[in-house]
């Protein structure tokens, strides 16, 4: 067991991403991924999904000897001090969490850890709900190790807070680490590893720790609800959301971030954290009532755009339409719970032929909804539409001229998603241009 040496267990987005940024803070990372494919791409320097950043660090992080990737969880256990726990947290139908992998990555921890009498913190990374780390994950190591924080081994809680897009700059300057232990000496070695990181250091106990990661994703997705839900009104009433929000933004009380209405909020957190605590609190007999309200807003405003285009081109059916952005968010690949696939199922229900466009999702959004077709480019998709909706703010779209909108188009009929032009440019120049929370003289 060496003292900077951390395992690391999930090579996926979280747990790649956090072994990155311990290397590239000096500290000796150990990363465990089972399944075999994966861990000879990521060996071998290859991402294997797209994170701005993570293509320069992972070779980088190899050839500096820091970085092993290895599929035995046993040795590479044995030879920590702490192993944090990356693993998925998927959601099960009612929307309730899946701890399944959680509690056997805990299960394989403890079974390394029988026999030994180093000390060990086993910290959960993974995003799981109040009460898990302290008691199914404790539960599992210690029944599987035979071993308690008597005999050294312990449970933390170290949520993350990684944006997709962002995550590696997230992971490297952190503005807060939230420390989540039972005891001191377990704060102590969790606030060594992360020596050299910037960012506040928040010591609390493990299950304040999860509470922390839960109620921060419930208020940024409850924000982008309430602003698409104040985006309709503003729409209804005939003004721009986005004038009304700058103001507000201004309010320091306020603050001008995660006021972007359009097409709803997607990705594999914010929707399935906010179902799962939702579940939760209900279980618990403490309902959420207001969470509950964010999730039926996020379920019915991609069909807003949709209503948008409808009403400009008087009827859907036998109409082209561009849909221009899979992704969920612009700069990644990932299409999980992204917007684009009720909008594209609701254009298609109500009989309109959809060309799809993504920089970089067409492929994901492709094994999602196999029958989406999937336009080489832009101008591909938009070639003979009479209508086009934005759903990601891609950089790409941003740069569409009007003359690209009207030359390529048989109507010049765009709804922005997304926000991503200047209306009057836009109208200036010809373009039917609608969008969410905009009223039309807006
Ligand atoms: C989110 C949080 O921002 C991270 O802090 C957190 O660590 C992460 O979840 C997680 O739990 O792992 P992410 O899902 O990558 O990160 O993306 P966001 O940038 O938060 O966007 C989520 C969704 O909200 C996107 O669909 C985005 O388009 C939408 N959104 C965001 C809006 O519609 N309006 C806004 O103003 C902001």
């Amino acid at each position: 067991m060496e003292k900077d040496r951390i395992c690391v267990v999930g090579g996926g987005f979280v747990g790649l991403t956090t072994a990155l940024a311990f290397v590239h803070h000096g500290r000796r990372v150990v990363l465990v991924e089972v399944i075999p494919d994966k861990r000879v791409a990521l060996a071998s320097g290859q991402v294997p999904f797209h994170e701005p950043g993570l293509d320069d660090a992972l070779p980088a992080a190899l050839a500096s000897g820091n970085l092993e990737i290895v599929g035995d969880l046993t040795a590479a256990v044995s030879s920590s001090c702490a192993t944090f726990l990356c693993v998925g947290t998927p959601s099960r139908d009612d929307g309730s969490i899946d701890l399944r992998f959680v509690a056997a990555a805990a299960r394989d921890v403890g079974r390394a850890l029988e026999g030994r009498t180093t000390p060990h913190l086993v910290v959960v990374k993974s995003t799981v709900l109040p009460g898990t780390t302290v008691g199914l994950v404790r539960q599992a190591v210690e029944e599987t190790s035979h071993r308690t924080s008597d005999t050294g081994v312990s449970v933390a809680s170290n949520p993350e807070f990684l944006a997709e897009g962002t995550a590696y700059r997230d992971a490297l300057e952190p503005e807060r680490i939230v420390l989540g232990t039972l005891r001191e000496e377990d704060r102590e070695l969790l606030a060594s590893l992360y020596e050299g990181f910037p960012g506040d250091r928040l010591a609390v106990d493990p299950t304040t720790a999860e509470t922390i990661k839960y109620a921060s994703n419930s208020f940024l997705a409850a924000r982008v609800a309430l602003s698409n839900e104040f985006a309709n009104l503003c729409a209804d009433v005939g003004v721009d959301w986005y004038t009304v929000a700058d103001a507000i933004g201004r309010d320091p009380r306020i603050g001008p971030m995660f006021l972007r209405a359009g097409a709803g909020f997607g990705g594999s957190c914010f929707p399935k954290d906010v179902r799962a605590v939702t579940a939760f609190g209900r279980e618990r007999g403490q309902p959420l009532g207001i969470l509950e309200a964010v999730l039926a807003n996020n379920e019915a405003q991609p069909l807003v755009p949709v209503r948008l285009l409808e009403e400009a081109l008087g009827g859907l059916a036998g109409k082209r339409v561009a849909l221009l952005g899979l992704a969920f968010k612009a700069d990644t690949d990932d299409v999980r719970e992204t917007r684009a696939q009720p909008i594209w199922r609701a254009l298609r229900a109500a009989g309109a032929e959809v060309l799809c466009h993504d920089p970089m999702a067409g492929k994901t959004f492709g094994q999602l909804e196999p029958e989406a077709v999937i336009m080489p480019s832009i101008d591909a998709a938009l070639q003979d539409a009479d209508g086009c909706i934005l759903q990601t703010e891609w950089k790409e779209y941003q740069a569409i001229t009007p003359e690209q909108y009207k030359g390529r188009m048989n109507r010049a009929v765009v709804v922005d998603g997304r926000r991503i032009h200047d209306p009057v440019a836009m109208r200036a120049a010809g373009v039917d241009y609608r969008a969410v929370g905009l009223g039309l003289q807006g």
